[in-house]
């Protein structure tokens, strides 16, 4: 380091000559001379000297105080005063500057030098501790963790911003409060208060942490869930000084374990069903071919028997007996995974008639009167490609349950819908994006305990009594059919009642009758063009595939900006815009900047979720009718001739 740079503020020219020549002899550098406050501020800022040594009566309006203060405040240079005068007023006031030293005149060499090494080196600590300080206040600002530091009455002396906003007090406000008002901490479980961790932490002087499930209330009332420790602060003798608190919500990674244990209860679920679903078709297997003699043989011998022998009961007893071994057997078949049957298109609304129309549910009609059941088929209903034989126990078993959790008087009502689902779908299992035709069985009877709810689909759980009905098949077959036709369950149930909904995904074959069945006459078209948005390709195909059908001319594209683009070349009578596209601009955003070019644009908007506040913004701009995907022929047929006509 050279010599120390000193800025003298004299207005005597005298006086100042010899204060140079002072601080010269004693090997300081005089980077200037000046005599008023508002030239010392000049040099300051043009020099940044390392001192100031300031006179306190000067020319000019300011004075040496004032000139002090300033240069403080703004410059953090040390400034030693420098005066004749040293009433009790003037020291008052010089006071509040904060300065480094102060010397009266006439000084003796060794004074001032003695008052200038003072203050430099006084300076140059403030200035290190002024360092540590911020560095570590920016360190304890940027760390994620929330920090909250007390004295050693465990009242608030910091708070980082993370701290802040979990607790919801801001530092001043909480500074000098006791800790518990901030750091409102209870046991999720208990609810109750968890001790102070700076009680603990003042008497034991080690770091602790804090339990389990310990939830933070802030001060609007939310719970966060966290996890933390508190440390004791010391000081240069050991003493305890004070608490530091390290804390961070936990709420993500709770949500994280959660996931991935549910996932994993799924996962092991479906291995257990894969497992008991093998040994139930190696069981049936071998049972099957036992059983053909059990079946047969009573057939040929009451042949054979006259009509008034006393053997033919039993005998027919036995018959029976054994056909409805025959049919536990087929229903174990049907759970070994893997027997499946050939698919075709089906309907589930033909299924469900048929079904309504059939012996078996006139039985279960008579024997529970008290029943009273309900249908609300989708007129549109899409096809999906399954097994009849399957789909129809499927229809029988959930049918039968239903009926059978009824005690008293109740309903069950049984529905089909088309569902389009732009993400996936979380329950009992997740469905995937796709588009689904879904059945829904509901009962307002028993409903089912959480803890069965996981073991219903297994193969023998029954809590009905052994008999025909209560075998504890039933659900494994519906599950397994539902596995082998790729389609999902969710099972919801509470005490007033149980829903069981399946969705399967949707095939767009015909059916063989319904080929020419369609009546299309209602929907055509006369060539009009219209333009498909839709950012995934199957829904643009389908889509597409149906305007032509109605004889229009469909043209798709895959986003909105692909969307303004076309319409800038090619005017479109009529667009049918997707709602959710979630890689681009959505479909408001589309249509509004479509109608800039072309005001008054036909539109439809098309969607998998139910009216949302985007449509309702999209209908004010000036689009037509909205439809719910999965795109059916009706329903697009319907809108566009509308719209069109509109
Ligand atoms: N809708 C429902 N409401 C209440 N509980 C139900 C319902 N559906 C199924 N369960 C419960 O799940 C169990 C298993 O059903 P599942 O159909 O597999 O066998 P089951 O009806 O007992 O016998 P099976 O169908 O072979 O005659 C039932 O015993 C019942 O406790
Ligand atoms: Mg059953």
């Amino acid at each position: 380091m050279g010599k120390a740079q000193i800025l003298v503020v004299e207005d005597n020219r005298i006086v100042a000559k010899d204060i140079q020549n002072s601080l010269e002899n004693l090997g300081f550098d005089v980077c200037a001379s000046v005599p008023s406050g508002e030239a010392a501020l000049e040099e300051v800022q043009e020099q940044k000297p390392d001192l100031v040594l300031m006179d306190i009566m000067l020319k000019g309006e300011m004075d040496g105080t004032e000139a002090a203060a300033q240069i403080h405040s703004r410059f953090h240079i040390p400034v030693v005063y420098l005066t004749a005068y040293a009433d009790d007023k003037i020291l008052e006031k010089a006071k509040v500057t904060e300065p480094f030293g102060y010397i009266i005149k006439p000084f003796e060499e060794r004074e001032l030098n003695t008052a200038i090494e003072m203050a430099l080196y006084k300076h140059k600590m403030e200035r290190k501790l002024m360092e540590s300080e911020e560095w570590l206040s920016t360190t304890l600002k940027s760390i994620g963790d929330a920090v909250i530091a007390t004295d050693k009455t465990g009242r608030v002396t910091f708070m980082n911003p993370v701290a802040e906003s979990l607790t919801g007090w801001q530092q001043e406000e909480a500074k000098g409060k006791p800790l518990q008002d901030v750091f409102n901490i209870i046991n999720e479980e208990t609810r109750e208060v968890v001790d102070n961790p700076v009680i603990k932490v003042l008497r034991d002087g080690m770091i602790v942490g804090l339990a389990n499930h310990t939830v933070l209330i802030s001060r609007a009332g939310a719970e966060v869930p966290i996890d933390d420790s508190g440390a004791p602060i010391r000081d240069e003798n050991g003493e305890i000084a004070g608490v530091v608190l390290v804390f961070r919500d936990i709420t993500e990674r709770r949500e994280a374990e959660r996931a991935l244990r549910e996932s994993e209860e799924k996962l092991a679920r479906s291995r257990k069903m894969e497992a008991m679903g093998l040994m139930a078709g190696g069981v049936a297997h071998d049972l099957n071919n036992i059983l053909s003699g059990i079946v047969s043989y009573p057939e040929l011998l009451l042949l054979d028997l006259p009509e008034d022998s006393p053997l033919r009961n039993p005998i027919k007893t036995i018959q029976e007996s054994g056909m409805r071994a025959a049919d536990v057997v087929e229903d174990l078949l049907t759970i070994a995974r893997g027997a499946a049957t050939g698919k075709d298109a089906l309907n589930l609304n033909i299924l469900i008639t048929e079904y309504l129309g059939s012996a078996e549910y006139q039985e279960l009609q008579k024997t529970h009167s008290f029943v009273g059941y309900r249908t609300e088929l989708s007129p549109d209903l899409l096809n999906m490609s399954g097994s009849t034989t399957h789909i129809k126990k499927i229809l029988m078993n959930l049918i039968a349950n239903a009926t059978e959790a009824i005690g008293n008087s109740g309903t069950v009502a049984i529905s089909t819908t088309n569902e389009y689902l732009d993400e996936p779908l979380k329950g009992y299992e997740d469905v995937r994006i796709g588009e689904y035709t879904v059945l829904k069985v509901s009962d307002d009877g028993s409903g089912i305990s959480p803890k069965d709810i996981g073991r219903i689909f297994e193969p023998f759980y029954t809590k009905k009594i052994m008999g025909r009905s209560g075998t504890g098949l039933g659900l494994a077959v519906v599950w397994n059919t539902v596995q082998d036709h790729n389609g999902y369950i969710n099972v919801k149930s509470s005490d007033k009642g149980t829903v069981f909904e399946l969705y399967f995904p949707v095939t767009r074959e015909e059916l063989a009758a319904e080929k020419d069945e369609v009546p299309l006459e209602g929907y055509l078209g006369h060539g009009e063009t219209i333009l498909v948005v839709d950012d995934e390709e199957r829904q643009r195909e389908i889509a597409v595939g149906i305007l032509t059908r109605l004889g229009y001319k469909a043209q798709a594209v895959s986003s909105g900006k692909e969307a303004i683009l076309y319409v800038k070349e090619n005017p479109v009578d009529l667009i049918l815009l997707d709602m959710v596209m979630p890689k681009g601009i959505n479909g408001r955003k589309t249509y509004e900047e479509i109608i800039k070019i072309r005001p008054g644009q036909k539109a439809i908007i098309a969607s998998g979720y139910a009216k949302t506040k985007e449509v309702n913004l999209t209908q004010e701009l000036g689009a037509g009718k909205y439809i719910k995907k999965p795109y059916t022929l009706p329903k697009v047929g319907l809108a566009v001739k509308q719209e069109l006509e509109h």
